[in-house]
């Protein structure tokens, strides 16, 4: 959930705390387990709320702590559970200790809590060639001429994870929070937190992964990184109620397991599916590749389509084959998307992830099948990618667009009163809101609907995938209850034997191209 853009309980056009609790009761009959709530702290919002200035606060944008605290009961109250999104590779730069590190001289207690570097030749050239996630220089120099590390935005400078008090002030962090009642924490680029103490140059490059896919990298996924996440489960594991955390960890699928050992996180993100191309082979070896890889650590798969960092996956699978959708909205034409296309398999692909083993985490808005929003005009772009990339990229808001809750009215149900949205809603939001799809025999958010509620009655019960081969171009597994998922990728075929539990597309004779049935034994 994003919380600025899911639900505006007071009107000013921003998406907040008390927004959520209104649309709890919603998400309880949608038939989620729990929340994972993106950053909602005191933020001057240059990155979303990544840039985080206050950890034990909520941002007034959003509301008070007090309204956090009522939304916790409200959902526990339902059976719902509470992730937190936890930011520890970096802060705001309007975090109290960023201000006292620019106040400090050089090699002070409070810049080490940083990483603080002269630069090189004659101080004017940056400590290393490090790029920052989003764009230009990883380094920014400061008045005295040092320069301070930034993997992501200049408004987000990296903490120092050498500095024991650093460790310290994230394990309060973590209590403060476990006080307050919440269900579990979501860990942001959870795998960037250690760098190499030499702080030695990059030889490539390689987008948003970065070099996350070569070995012994600079600042991604070294070996260190295995202690904090030791510390912080010993944390988890002292609390009387039963809580987790989940890593945003963008490594190579072969690194991952370290990151599910039994006393370190209890899930990670697995976004090798999401990257994998509409294709039978490409579908099954992601799907393979983490069952394998969560069963070696006796850890469970986790699977995800769409999130607030990606354009949403009806687009996605809208575009033509060997396309860039990260730069394609600046540069493709729009007659090159096919968004019929991208629905019918948006859909089939959104039932087979519900029937796989595992966790599934679902973005804001893909139950009504919403598209990107990949034409916002430049003038309103927010994300901070923008201007990092020198306008090569346009950011992710095309996925942060609020949401409609209801067909008509100046912000399409999403906020009380006449204000406009943070991002404007495009007029095919409409027709799509949550109140025109309710009941609606054959939309997105009944589909949704039905299978979470058949996955409970048919998948969960243990872990097992057993592959089964029904011809080529088709996926088909069979879950331990003995329910089979079949998502075909070749041309129409008949429905295998059985009851037919729910079909992407209504039809209980066919599985057509792109579509996706699940079917009990009799
Ligand atoms: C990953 C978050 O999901 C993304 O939104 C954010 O920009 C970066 N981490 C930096 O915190
Ligand atoms: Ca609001």
């Amino acid at each position: 959930m994003y919380p600025r853009s899911f639900a505006d309980a007071n009107g000013d056009g921003i998406g907040d705390v008390n927004g959520i609790r209104s649309r709890l009761p919603y998400l309880r009959d949608l038939g989620v387990d729990g929340i994972w709530i993106s950053p909602w702290y005191v933020s001057p919002m240059h990155d979303g709320g990544y840039d985080v200035a206050d950890y034990r606060d909520i941002n007034p944008m959003f509301g008070t702590l007090a309204d956090a605290e009522a939304l916790l009961a409200d959902a526990h109250e339902l059976g719902i559970k509470v992730i937190v999104d936890l930011v520890p590779n970096h802060t705001s730069s309007e975090h109290r200790w960023f201000l006292s590190a620019l106040a400090a001289e050089p090699g002070s207690a409070e810049r080490n809590r940083y990483i603080f570097k002269p630069g090189r030749g004659d101080g004017s050239e940056p400590p290393t060639n490090w790029q920052s996630v989003f764009g230009g220089p990883a380094w920014t120099r400061v008045d005295d001429g040092e320069w301070y590390l930034h993997l992501f935005d200049p408004s987000q400078p990296d903490l120092n994870w050498e500095n024991e008090e650093v460790r310290a002030e994230f394990d309060d962090i973590f209590r403060f929070w476990l006080d307050r009642g919440v269900d579990g924490f979501r860990v942001d680029v959870a795998h960037g937190l250690v760098k190499n103490p030499a702080y030695p140059d990059i030889e490539t490059s390689e987008g948003l992964l970065g070099n996350a896919r070569t070995p012994d990298h600079p600042h991604w996924d070294r070996e260190g990184i295995h202690e904090i996440n030791r510390r912080w489960r010993a944390i988890l594991d002292a609390s009387d109620r039963e809580v987790m955390m989940v890593a945003e960890a963008w490594v190579r699928p072969e690194r991952l397991p370290m990151y599910l050992r039994p006393d370190e996180y209890h899930q990670s993100f697995n976004f090798d599916f999401l990257v994998t191309p509409w294709s039978h082979d490409a579908a099954v070896a992601a799907i393979d590749r983490a069952v394998t890889a969560a069963a070696a650590v006796g850890s469970t798969p986790t699977w995800t389509l769409s999130n607030h960092d990606v354009m949403r996956h009806p687009t996605r699978y809208g575009l033509p084959p060997d396309t860039n959708w990260r730069t394609w909205p600046l540069t493709g034409p729009a007659d090159a998307l096919d968004a019929d296309l991208g629905l019918r398999r948006a859909r089939a692909a959104s039932l087979m992830l519900m029937a796989l083993p595992g966790s599934v985490y679902l973005y804001q808005g893909e139950e009504l099948g919403l598209p990107d929003v990949w034409d916002l005009p430049a003038s309103v772009l927010d994300d901070p990618v923008w201007e990092n990339s020198s306008h090569a990229q346009k950011g992710r808001d095309g996925c942060r667009v609020p949401l409609p809750w209801s067909p008509d009215g100046p912000s399409l149900g999403f906020g009380e009163g006449d204000a406009s949205p943070w991002l404007p809603q495009p007029p095919g939001f409409g027709p799509l809101a949550m109140s025109a799809q309710l009941g609606v025999e054959g939309s997105t958010l009944e589909l949704y609907r039905a299978a979470l509620a058949a996955r409970r009655r048919h998948m969960t019960a243990d872990e097992e995938l057993t592959w089964v081969d029904l011809g080529a171009g088709v996926l088909a597994f069979q879950r331990g209850s003995g329910v089979l998922c079949v998502l075909n990728y070749g041309p129409e075929m008949p429905m295998p034997a059985g009851d037919v539990v729910i079909t992407s597309t209504g039809r209980t004779d066919v599985i057509p191209t792109d579509a996706c049935a699940w079917v009990a034994p009799r």
